[in-house]
């Protein structure tokens, strides 16, 4: 597991290839197996292939707008009170990231691209995809096969483990 952790990236560059539809149930798969708190399971899935992903990209920021030449867009939706709150934590945000990472892994293992991304309008991706009104877009997961540029600027780098871990105590 930890080499396809370790090497899986949030690369920008897509080809228009269309991603086959065992890969996308693949994918989905893995996101429906994630933990959830009392098993709530508090995801839901808006899948965008070819075409479709059209809808959405004038709600994408311009600073994302790589994202467009995408063939895949998953939109990861979900409201507060679908999952666990326990003291003030509220869990559905934290069950749907559990979800992402799975996805995120098992479309690197496919062979695919798969880049998480916050930076678009929610109210116009709610709008286009006719979301309900309580439901929060979490972040759209950009899919596809990889392109043939690389971003030279997209260092990987993570605190060492010293910053990050207290082995007995804070
Ligand atoms: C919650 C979340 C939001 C993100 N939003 C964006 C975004 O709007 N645009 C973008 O280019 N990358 C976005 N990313 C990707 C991160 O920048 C990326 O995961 C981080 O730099 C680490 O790089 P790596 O995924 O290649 O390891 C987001 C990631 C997460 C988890």
């Amino acid at each position: 597991m930890l080499k396809e952790i370790e090497e899986r990236r949030s690369a920008r560059s897509f080809s228009d290839r269309p991603v086959e539809d065992e890969k996308l149930i693949n994918i989905l798969r893995a996101g429906q197996w994630a933990p959830s708190c009392y098993n709530n399971q508090p995801w839901h899935f808006v899948v965008l292939r070819g075409e479709e992903t059209r809808r959405i990209h004038d709600a994408i920021n311009r600073g994302n707008s790589w994202a467009k030449s995408s063939y895949m867009i998953i939109a990861v939706v979900s409201k507060r009170d679908l999952d666990c709150i326990s003291n003030g934590r509220e869990y559905y945000m934290f069950s749907c990231g559990l979800a992402v990472e799975n996805m995120l892994l098992e479309s690197y293992h496919q062979g695919l691209v798969a880049h998480s991304i916050l930076g678009f309008n929610e109210d116009l991706v709610k709008e286009r995809l006719s979301i309900p009104g309580e439901y929060r877009v979490l972040i759209l997961l950009i899919i596809g096969y990889p392109g043939d540029e690389e971003m030279k600027d997209h260092k990987r780098e993570r605190k060492n483990l010293e910053e990050i871990v207290n082995y007995g105590g804070w």
